[in-house]
C-alpha cells in the first residue's frame, strides 16, 4: 500500500486535488462523480447549524454520502460556538470523517449574522468555536477560510487560532471577502499560512488547469489543492485531464452517470431539472447551435433527453470533421 499524501489526524488522504465545497453544486451526485474521477476528499455543501437543529430531514439529505467518498467532510456554518457544537454533535451521528467550519462565505445573507467570512472579524470567536468543538467531537475539526474581511487581512491570526485550539486542517481560499470571486487569488498568502502552521493546509483559488495543481503546490508548499469553479466545466481535471483532452465518449458516459445519480437522489423531475446547470457546463454549450441548445435545455423525459444529447454530439462531430 502506498503512503498517504497527508493525514488529517489519523485519517489518511490519498491524492492532492479535491473538489471544493460549493453550495448548489457539491451534492452527492456531483461529489461522487468527482471522487470517482480522482478527487481526494469529499466536502459537503455548507449547512447552517440552525437548519441542522430545526430541519433535520433537510440537513440529513444534504449530508447523504456513500462509503466510496470517504474521507467525508461535513461543512457547517454558524456563529455561536454552542449552537455549532450542538449541531455538530447531531450530524456526527451520520458518520462523517471530519467536520469543517465555513469561515469563507462572502454572501450577505450569511455574513450579516456574523457567519461565513464574518467569523474572521472575530478571532476570539474562532478560537472559542475550535476549542469547544475539538474538545467535544470524536472526529477532527477543520476550517475553511479566506484572507480576511477587507484590507484587514488577518489570515495568519485566524490560521493560528484554528491550530492552537485543536483544528486539524486549514483550507484557504486566497481572496478577501471584498474580492468575492473576482481578481486573482493570492498564492503568496497561502504560502505564508502553510509556513505558519504545522497542520495540513489545502490551497484554493484559480486552479483552472491540470498544470495549476502542481504550480500551486510548488508555489505554496501546501499539502493539497482544492478546485471549485473549474471542476464544474471539467470534473475530469481530477483524472488529470484538461477539458480539451476529454473524449466525447467520456463526456457522454459521465453525463449519463450524473443524470442517473441525480434522478436517484432527487427523483425524476427535480433530478433532471437540477442536472441542467451541470449539463450546460459539461457540454460547453457554446459549441452547439441555438436550436440544439434550446432543445437540450427543455424539460423532457430522461431517455429522450439522452437521445437528443447523442444526436447533438453526432452533429457536433460532423461539423468538426
Ligand atoms: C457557486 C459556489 C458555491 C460555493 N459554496 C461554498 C460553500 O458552500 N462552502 C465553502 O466553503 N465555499 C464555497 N464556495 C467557495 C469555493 O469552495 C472556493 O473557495 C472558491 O470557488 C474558489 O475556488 P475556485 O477558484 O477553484 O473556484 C462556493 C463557490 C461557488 C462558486
Amino acid at each position: 500500500m502506498t503512503a498517504p499524501t497527508f493525514s488529517v489526524r489519523e485519517i489518511p488522504v490519498y491524492g492532492d486535488a479535491l473538489l471544493a465545497p460549493m453550495d448548489g453544486y457539491s451534492d452527492w451526485p456531483f461529489r461522487s462523480i468527482c471522487r470517482q474521477l480522482g478527487s481526494a476528499i469529499s466536502y459537503s455543501e455548507f449547512v447552517n447549524a440552525d437548519d441542522i437543529l430545526n430541519r433535520p430531514r433537510f440537513a440529513a439529505h444534504k449530508f447523504k454520502f456513500e462509503a466510496a467518498e470517504r474521507p467525508m467532510v461535513f461543512q457547517l456554518y454558524g456563529e455561536s460556538a454552542a449552537r455549532l457544537l450542538e449541531a455538530a454533535l447531531r450530524v456526527q451521528e451520520l458518520g462523517p470523517d471530519i467536520i469543517d467550519i465555513n469561515m469563507g462565505c462572502p454572501a450577505k445573507s450569511v455574513t450579516h449574522r456574523g457567519c461565513g467570512v464574518g467569523l474572521m472579524r472575530t478571532p476570539q470567536k474562532v478560537a472559542e468555536i475550535f476549542s469547544l468543538l475539538s474538545r467535544n467531537l470524536s472526529v477532527p475539526v477543520t476550517g475553511k477560510m479566506r484572507l480576511g474581511w477587507e484590507e484587514n487581512r488577518n489570515y495568519l491570526e485566524i490560521a493560528r487560532a484554528v491550530e492552537e485550539n485543536g483544528g486539524a486542517l486549514i483550507a484557504i481560499h486566497g481572496r478577501t471577502k471584498q474580492q468575492g470571486y473576482g481578481g486573482q487569488a493570492n498564492w503568496d498568502a497561502i504560502a505564508e499560512v502553510k509556513a505558519a502552521v504545522k497542520i495540513p493546509v489545502i490551497g484554493n483559488g484559480d486552479v483552472k488547469r491540470v498544470e495549476d495543481i502542481a504550480r500551486l503546490k510548488a508555489h505554496t508548499g501546501c499539502d493539497a489543492v482544492m478546485i471549485g469553479r473549474a471542476a464544474m466545466q471539467n470534473p475530469w481535471i481530477f483524472a488529470r485531464l484538461n477539458r480539451e483532452d476529454v473524449s466525447p465518449e467520456q463526456i457522454r458516459a459521465t453525463l449519463r452517470q450524473h443524470l442517473q445519480k441525480n434522478i436517484e437522489f432527487y427523483g425524476e423531475e427535480d433530478g433532471q431539472r437540477l442536472f441542467r446547470k451541470y449539463a450546460v457546463q459539461y457540454l460547453m454549450l457554446r459549441s452547439l447551435t441555438r436550436e440544439e441548445r434550446k432543445r437540450i435545455l427543455k424539460p423532457q423525459a430522461p431517455q429522450e433527453w439522452l437521445a437528443l444529447l447523442d444526436q447533438a454530439y453526432e452533429q457536433m462531430q460532423n461539423r468538426q470533421a
